[in-house]
């Protein structure tokens, strides 16, 4: 037996807010994030599952120390594609890729417990490097990839970089791809997916963990919080072909209230990820919300995690994936926007009345949408666009059909040649005068419509058509959103000089006024969500249907 032992509940870590220091060894090819590509978003996603099956994460002692040991276990089952370094809670760990899912396969067949009798043996690709003398295994085939200690002060080199930009356009890039989620980072979320794919795949062996959330649609930021989709049958809304034999399975019938089975399916998958997931702790089951989820912290990686069984998030989030590939200043507008939004806290890490990311990223669709010429298309062209089969999906009842062929609306997008700068002001000009009292957003047509209901922000979910997804804003919150988009878009046009002092362009947004309060500001803004005590509140407190509450009560 080699050395690597599976990590186990017997090793793990006290708890506190995650810090991953990241120093990248080496990042061979990986998915290119770049925008104005056709990349597909299927494409990507199995990409990135299959790199996941090819990697295991290793705790060791001493990196540098471990290394030799490492080679020499590892290169008997294939070559190491990719080394990663991080550290997390005092935890050394390395991110290794191998060659292929095979290789894997064997390095994990090779592993043991480290005591069979006081630990649960589960499997997983959380491992950990027992010190031994190197001496005891012989190198069988090629060196791991040098260790390239890089140190990465994110910060303070990003105040430096903004307050050195020619221009507010050219510090919104930068924001952009300096805040950007990590390889690594991406690297931890796919491998936290696959480890739960595969925990709950010998039960359903055509299962899908798919992520969501803006960790998958161009937007993610390190930090960022890892949302997961479980598909039980792995079809997730694609036609399914005709059956092939005549032989059915046998099967038991589901709960009629969908919801019901929904929620049963999620407290026997939270009871299996607190009994046998390694590293998933702090297990919250959130099963009245009007689409029940479980939320746990994952101990290896730092990262929490959301699991749903609803797919339409899942669409969602390939539609602003193909938003982010349609058009190049998307993202960068984005960015600015959610850091804007974070520097006034309008946004918070904790759900409660303020708006969220998802609904400002909607508004700034929309503000898009309506550029002229546009910059974006509707979603009512794309769906009239919709290819049939290629692009036919249907999720519960939501049609998801849209054209997922970025390329003809990227030629259209070009016809407008206004820089990001002027698109963020143009976006806080359009949240500073709307009438938000009367008109709704809608980015199906690209149109406001009177409002549906009274609540003073309405944002109309695009995919779930008769929900809004702002229903959690307060009037006090809209008021502030508007007020803060004024004085943003005031400082903006007023500055005088914008190369004099350190302060100029968005660095003139934030309360803070020197680089070292915004700094801190920044690092309090990209913590990760890990205070739930308002969990049941607000975002999550959206209407349970009297039947189910009946029944959930009985
Ligand atoms: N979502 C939705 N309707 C809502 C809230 C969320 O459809 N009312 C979907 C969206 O696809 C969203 C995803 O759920 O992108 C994840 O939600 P959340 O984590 O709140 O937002 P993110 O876009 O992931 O942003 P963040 O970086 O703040 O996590
Ligand atoms: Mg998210």
């Amino acid at each position: 037996k080699f050395d690597i032992f599976r990590n186990d509940r017997s090793f793990s870590s006290s708890i506190g807010i995650p810090k991953i220091s990241e120093k990248i060894v080496k990042t061979n090819s990986s998915w290119p994030t770049g925008n104005g590509e056709r990349q597909h978003f299927d494409e990507m996603v199995s990409f990135r599952k299959k790199e996941a099956k090819s990697s295991v994460v290793i705790q060791v002692g001493n990196p540098s120390k471990s290394h030799t040991l490492l080679n020499k276990v590892c290169s008997r089952h294939g070559d190491v594609k990719n080394l990663f370094h991080y550290t997390h809670q005092d935890k050394e760990l390395l991110l290794l890729e191998l060659d292929s899912e095979a290789s894997v396969k064997n390095l994990l067949a090779s592993c043991s417990h480290n005591n069979n009798y006081k630990v649960i043996p589960v499997i997983s690709p959380f491992l950990w490097l027992k010190a031994t003398p190197s001496e005891s295994y012989t190198a069988v085939s090629s060196r791991l990839p040098p260790v390239i200690k890089e140190n990465i002060s994110v910060m303070d080199n990003l105040l430096e970089l903004l307050s050195n930009a020619k221009s507010i356009s050219e510090q919104m890039t930068i924001l952009n791809d300096q805040t950007r989620l990590s390889e690594i980072g991406h690297r931890l979320r796919w491998i936290t997916c696959i480890q739960i794919e595969h925990m709950l795949s010998g039960l359903f062996p055509s299962l899908q963990v798919l992520p969501f959330g803006s960790f998958v649609n161009g937007s993610a930021r390190n930090g960022c919080d890892l949302d997961m989709a479980i598909s039980l049958d792995g079809h997730y809304g694609a036609e399914i072909a005709a059956p092939q034999s005549p032989l059915i399975f046998q099967a038991k019938a589901a709960v009629e209230n969908h919801r019901l089975q929904t929620q049963k399916h999620l407290e026997i998958f939270a009871d299996l990820i607190q009994n046998y997931a390694i590293g998933c702790s702090q297990i919250q089951r959130i099963m009245r919300a009007r689409v029940p989820i479980i939320k746990f912290h994952h101990e290896f990686t730092g990262i929490d995690c959301d699991i749903s069984m609803s797919l339409s998030g899942v669409f969602m989030s390939e539609l602003l994936y193909l938003y982010d590939k349609i058009d190049w200043r998307f993202c960068p507008l984005v960015t600015a926007v959610r850091q804007w939004a974070a520097w006034a806290k309008l946004t918070s890490v904790t759900p409660g009345n303020q708006i969220t990311n998802f609904t400002l990223t909607l508004m700034v669709v929309f503000f898009l949408q309506r550029c002229t010429p546009a910059i974006l298309p509707t979603l009512g062209e794309m769906t009239k666009m919709a290819r049939p089969q290629v692009d036919t999906r249907q999720a519960e009842d939501i049609n998801c059909s849209f054209l997922r062929d970025p390329f003809v609306f990227q030629l259209r997008s070009k016809s407008n040649s206004e820089s990001p700068e002027d698109l963020f002001m143009g976006f806080l000009r359009f949240v500073g005068s709307f009438d938000f009292s009367e008109r709704s957003i809608s980015i199906i047509t690209g149109d406001s419509h009177r409002k549906f209901d009274s609540k003073p922000l309405y944002v109309q979910n695009p995919l779930e058509r008769e929900l809004n997804v702002s229903r959690n804003v307060t009037l006090t919150e809209l008021t502030r959103l508007v007020m803060e988009a004024r004085n943003a878009l005031y400082i903006l046009e007023t500055q005088e000089d914008q190369n004099t002092g350190n302060n100029w362009g968005l660095l003139a947004l934030p309360r803070a006024k020197s680089l070292q309060q915004i700094k801190q500001e920044m690092s309090h803004s990209n913590q990760v969500k890990l205070n739930i005590k308002d969990l049941f509140c607000d975002d999550y407190e959206e209407e349970i249907d009297d039947f189910t509450e009946t029944r959930l009560s009985e």
